[in-house]
């Protein structure tokens, strides 16, 4: 985590997008924004590649999604520094004017075009998952075709869950959105591993019930609700599984339904 890297050029390369903040958050955990190509619409809750020159100058890419939403002049990511990860070992080092790729070819299942009209909207996040998040809780879209969204994010420790309160804090005061968000938006960050006022696996506070109360809403019902899912695959498996529970089922952009789930990474074993 010490180590010093130094970022390779990428400038000769056509999708070369320049570093423009980055904010650390834990020593696992940072955000950054770069420039926005003109050319890249995407949908809020996608993702692209993104990556630095490897060796062999060849590029190394991975997955991420974007964390601002659709009409940002810029874009966001937010990223775990895994100690010896073949990216993120170099990409935890980048600083303001430095250049990453960006393969400008958005994708993804965490799209509203994926789920069916409902009334409430439940976004299930576990660490790095809430990133797609960030870019629809910005999204003015999500609060015209729900009545109600429903953030759940859960973190081994308070601090982890840093990034996503700040910027749900800032939501309230955004000059475009702030007076669509109250009232609509409710947040439920809890831990796992440290004392909060809210605590617990999304899984076990959806299935008791606990979470319903602690927000004063109605339990979820698959005629008025839908879901989308971002975390680990244990998580994602889980929480499926408790989603079905509630008569809800996986939905895709060709054949929308009540939920749909995207991996926050792969390889953790399952
Ligand atoms: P890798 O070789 O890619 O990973 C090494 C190991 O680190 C993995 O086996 C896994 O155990 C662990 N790991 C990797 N990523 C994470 C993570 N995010 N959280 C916890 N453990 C992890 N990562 C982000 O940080 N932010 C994102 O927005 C993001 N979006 C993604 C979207 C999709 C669809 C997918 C498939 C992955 C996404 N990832 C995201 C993961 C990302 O692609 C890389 O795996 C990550 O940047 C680490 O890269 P690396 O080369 O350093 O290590
Ligand atoms: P826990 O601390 O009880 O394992 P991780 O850091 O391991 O990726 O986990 C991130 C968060 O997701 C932690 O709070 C963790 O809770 C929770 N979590 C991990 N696996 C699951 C699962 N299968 N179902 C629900 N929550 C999970």
């Amino acid at each position: 985590m010490t180590e010093t890297a130094t970022i390779p050029p990428v400038k000769h390369l056509p999708d070369a997008q320049t570093v423009t903040e980055v904010k650390h958050w834990t020593d696992r955990l940072f955000s950054f924004r770069v420039t926005r190509p003109q050319t890249l619409r995407f949908r809020s809750g996608e993702f692209v590649m993104i990556g630095l020159m490897g060796d062999n100058d060849k590029p190394l890419l991975r997955a991420y999604s974007i964390a601002s939403p659709s009409w940002d002049e810029e874009l966001e990511f937010y990223s775990i520094k895994v100690p010896d990860g073949p990216l993120t070992s170099k990409l935890q080092h980048i600083a303001v004017g430095d250049e990453i790729i960006l393969r400008p070819k958005p994708v993804g299942t965490l799209v509203i075009d994926a789920l069916l009209p409902g009334k409430r909207v439940w976004f299930l996040a576990t660490g790095t998952g809430i990133a797609p998040f960030a870019s629809l809780m910005r999204d003015p879209e999500v609060y015209e075709k729900f009545d109600e969204v429903v953030m759940m994010h859960t973190c081994r420790t308070a601090a982890e869950l840093e990034y996503g309160r700040e910027l749900v804090e800032g939501l309230k005061n955004d000059e475009l959105i702030g007076e669509m968000v109250e009232g609509k938006l409710k947040y439920y960050p809890t831990t796992t591993r440290e004392e909060s006022p809210f605590m617990g696996r999304i899984t076990d506070n959806l299935a008791s019930g606990k979470v319903f109360s602690d927000l004063g809403i109605a339990p979820m019902d698959a005629e008025h609700d839908r879901a989308m899912v971002c975390g680990s695959l244990a998580f994602n498996k889980d929480v499926m599984a408790v989603l079905e529970g509630f008569g809800l089922r996986e939905g895709a952009n060709s054949e929308p339904r009540e939920y749909v789930v995207e991996k926050a990474f792969v390889g953790d074993g399952i």
